[in-house]
């Protein structure tokens, strides 16, 4: 398990599969995701859940839990390069009404952290709808910055929107770092 403030980051379990199933399948979660092809059975779900329980050295999926033990979301690593030491995040908060407070932006700031202190990562990258404000603003938060955009990738409700590219380096989350002990 790694802690965080809000959060905790544990492993993917089929304890969870109910809870995966359903934000995986809720259009208002999925909405500005971009690939999914709705509905997934449960049994491609199950599918999902046991390939992420043996492990993958390319791969890190946590599922997010409230310090309740209430499973909120997904997050995780993927395409780990270890020798650039860099990795792209990817998140989804299922549960909508945990949206907006605050949960996504610790849950971020926990990964960060694990992948830059424990595995010693340099660089981690996403890329966002550029309508998603809300995902945008929480990244940014997280210290994220804009590196470049696709234009019109994706075809959303009609029309073509543009994909962001976004990122952040060691040495970035490292001075936010500092700036937050010093507050603290
Ligand atoms: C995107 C997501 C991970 C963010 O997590 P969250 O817990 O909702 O985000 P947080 O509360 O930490 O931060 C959201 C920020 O966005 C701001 N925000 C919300 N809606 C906004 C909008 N329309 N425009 C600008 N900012 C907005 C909030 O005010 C908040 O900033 P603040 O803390 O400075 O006030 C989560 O909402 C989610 O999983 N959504 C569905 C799936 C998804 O979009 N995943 C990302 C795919 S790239």
């Amino acid at each position: 398990m790694i802690r965080g403030k809000k959060i905790d980051l544990v492993a993917v379990s089929m304890n969870y599969l109910p809870n995966y199933h359903k934000w995986i399948n809720d259009p208002d979660v999925v909405d500005m995701l971009g690939h999914f092809d709705l509905p997934i059975s449960l049994e491609q779900e199950r599918k999902w859940v046991e390939k992420h329980l043996s492990g993958n050295e390319s791969e890190k999926i946590f599922t997010i839990l409230t310090k309740n033990g209430k499973p909120i979301g997904n997050i995780g690593l993927a395409d780990i390069n270890y020798t650039n030491r860099a990795t792209t995040l990817g998140i989804m908060i299922g549960e909508k009404n945990y949206w907006n407070r605050g949960y996504g932006a610790d849950a971020i700031s926990t990964l960060l952290e694990f992948a830059f202190d424990t595995m010693g990562l340099h660089r981690i990258e996403l890329r966002v709808n550029g309508n998603n404000e809300r995902a945008i603003a929480c990244y940014k938060k997280c210290g994220f910055k804009i590196e470049g955009k696709r234009r019109k990738h994706g075809y959303y409700h009609g029309e073509y929107i543009n994909e962001i590219w976004m990122g952040i380096l060691r040495e970035e989350w490292d001075k936010m770092e500092k700036k937050e002990s010093k507050k603290g």
